[in-house]
């Protein structure tokens, strides 16, 4: 997720575009730029790195006064972090910032070579930028040529565009990424977020899908293809810009739990070839793996559970799952055939470094799966795949955790394909079923807060809580627990319900709450029986499962979430929005500060 930013008007742009580009920074950092255009040419500053960088480097250079510019701030997802890489890409006819992934960037690279273009960056941007510019050189029209250009892209985007010959003028142009234009009595303004035009303006407009805008000094037109001026409706924007950056939630954590759908798709897509889940680069890693060791933190390594389940289930591939900081200094035996797979959302986690150095020492080949693009992990494992969730500025991780459990649903679906345990036909069917209904059921799921706020009234002023659940419910349980100990403050323990008799039910008495997940219908009946003897214990329970589970069994009478039906390789994701919500939605009824919990970091770079 990149941040853009525009201004064109009656006054100096450098220091809006600084500004915007500061208030964008939730949407991640690796690299930040600026255009700024004068009657002679454009200037372009960028550099890797925070935005006090560039700031740095503009004070240094000092650029004269340009009333017509466009800024930048990039999570990068196609090329590492770099000054080459930052935006905005600058071709002879334009300089362009880009948001989003273009899909088909290499065919497109291909035919621009062919014409004589050649790339100084890694970028699928800069490719978009040229065949803008090629589209331009034939037709001389700013407008025709992003209509033009942006029918032969596939993916997503959102673009900002200045051409060198009109330098009073941006161009926007957008489709499945944000956009918005905004005007004040001192010009016109282009964001990819509200808060960037916050301070100026509240008067704004979310750019429809294909309509290119152009921003002058005095007003903004839109055009739809095939060049017709069009309309488009302007909103009072009633937010603070605090509520802005979190676009109108009242927290960072629930935002991201409500982007989930959305980066499911992104992410799914991505490694979608012809209806299969595709690994570009990893494929040989995944046919050679005969037993695969799974290396990660925290929540990520409740995803890596999960991947352990759905592996061995699909695939026959043994799997076993280690905390990172067990790893870096346990006895490691690694048969030949080995695969170490390591999970992170930052890509930085001190602990699965440590663990992904050590594999390496021990010769072992190394796969990441990570958010963060070219953080430390993606850059020295052998392979990575990313997840698409954007920047996840809350503390607790939701957005991540979800994307991983897919992707390794994914890579389980692809490991049986490889194995021979399963037919192009059914992998087919299993991926169609993760694209297509996954993103939905999830929505499902984030339509039934209601249900779920009503549950927290249950638990949250409890001192103690066990989530306990069988199976793959278990391992969704373990995070169910982390995510409410995290930010509620509340002791939780995650128990497997058949080892509760062993030890733990001592501890069960009159009102002690418990979650009991039930959502494997293969293990319903087990699950029940440990239902029942905790209720017979004064257990208060809550059920958590499917809606086909509530009405072929007997539940017992108690509160409960039910989720919608979903096939098996789909039910974690779905589960783990549920519990996700019920954490945050207990923590809020406390009054607790969700977004930054006591004594924890976004990212844990230390040992
Ligand atoms: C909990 C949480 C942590 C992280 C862990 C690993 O909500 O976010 O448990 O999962 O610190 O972090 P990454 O995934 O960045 O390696």
């Amino acid at each position: 997720m990149c941040g853009i930013i525009g201004y064109v008007g009656n006054k100096s742009c450098l220091p809006f575009l600084l500004e915007g580009l500061d208030a964008l920074e939730y949407r991640g950092y690796d690299s930040a730029g600026v255009s700024l255009a004068y009657g002679d040419g454009i200037d372009t500053v960028k550099s890797k790195g925070k935005l006090a960088v560039l700031r740095e480097k503009l004070e240094e250079l000092s650029p004269p006064i340009s009333f017509c510019g466009i800024g930048h701030t990039r999570w990068a997802t196609h090329g590492e972090p770099s000054d080459i890489n930052s935006h905005p890409h600058v071709t002879p006819a334009l300089t362009l910032v880009h948001n989003g992934i273009i899909e088909n960037h290499a065919s497109i690279a291909r035919e621009l070579v062919e014409r004589g273009v050649s790339f100084i960056s890694d970028t699928d941007t800069e490719r978009a930028a040229y065949l803008i510019d090629l589209c331009y050189s034939e037709c001389k029209d700013p407008v025709e040529a992003i209509f033009k250009a942006t029918k032969m892209l596939s993916g997503s985007f959102a673009f900002g565009v200045i051409f060198k010959d009109r330098p009073e003028c941006i161009y926007a142009v957008r489709r499945d990424s944000p956009l918005i234009v905004g005007q004040s009595e001192n010009g016109c303004f282009l964001a990819s977020d509200v808060p960037a035009i916050l301070p100026h303006t509240n008067i704004c407009c979310r750019l429809d899908e294909g309509v290119v805008a152009e921003l002058r000094g005095d007003g903004i037109s839109f055009f739809s293809a095939p060049y017709t001026r069009i309309e488009q409706k302007f909103e009072e924007i009633k937010w603070s810009p605090e509520q802005a950056q979190k676009g109108g939630y009242a927290h960072f954590m629930i935002k991201e739990i409500h982007e989930e759908p959305m980066a499911l798709r992104r992410t799914l897509e991505h490694i979608n070839r012809d209806g299969l889940p595709y690994f570009e680069g990893a494929e040989r890693l995944l046919r050679e793996a005969r037993s695969i060791k799974m290396v990660a933190c925290g929540t990520a390594m409740h995803a890596c559970l999960i991947g352990k389940h759905m592996i061995e289930k699909l695939a026959r591939i043994p799997v076993s799952v280690e905390i990172a900081s067990e790893f870096r200094y346990g006895e490691q035996i690694f048969d030949g055939g080995s695969l170490t797979l390591l999970l992170s959302q930052s890509g930085e986690t001190a602990d699965t470094v440590a663990a992904l150095r050590r594999a390496k020492e021990l010769g072992i080949p190394t796969l990441a799966i990570v958010n963060v693009f070219g953080s430390t992990l993606a850059r020295e494992a052998d392979e990575v795949i990313y997840t698409l969730a954007g920047p996840e500025i809350s503390v607790a991780s939701t957005k991540a955790y979800s994307l991983q459990c897919a992707i390794l649903s994914a890579l389980a679906i692809s490991l049986s394909l490889i194995r021979g345990r399963t037919d192009e036909e059914s992998a087919k069917a299993l991926f169609g079923s993760l694209l297509s209904d996954l993103p939905r059921l999830v929505d499902e799921v984030l339509a039934k807060e209601k249900e779920i706020v009503r549950v927290t009234d249950k638990i949250y002023s409890a001192e103690h809580l066990f989530y306990i659940g069988r199976g793959i419910d278990y391992y969704l349980a373990l995070e169910a627990s982390l995510k409410l100990k995290e930010i509620s403050y509340i002791h939780s323990e995650a128990y497997p319900s058949g080892e509760l008799k062993h030890g733990t039910i001592s501890l069960v008495s009159d009102g002690t709450p418990i979650v009991a997940l039930i959502t494997d219908s293969s293990l319903v009946e087990k699950s029940l029986l440990a239902v029942h003897e905790v209720i017979s214990r004064g257990a208060k329970v809550t059920v958590i499962c499917t809606d086909r589970i509530s009405r072929e069994h007997e539940l017992p009478e108690c509160e409960k979430i039910i989720l919608p039906d979903a096939p098996e390789h789909l039910l974690p994701v779905v589960t783990a929005t549920a519990i996700q919500l019920l954490a945050y939605f207990t923590a809020t009824k406390k009054g607790l500060d969700v977004d930054k919990p006591r004594n924890l970091a976004k990212s844990v770079t230390v040992e």
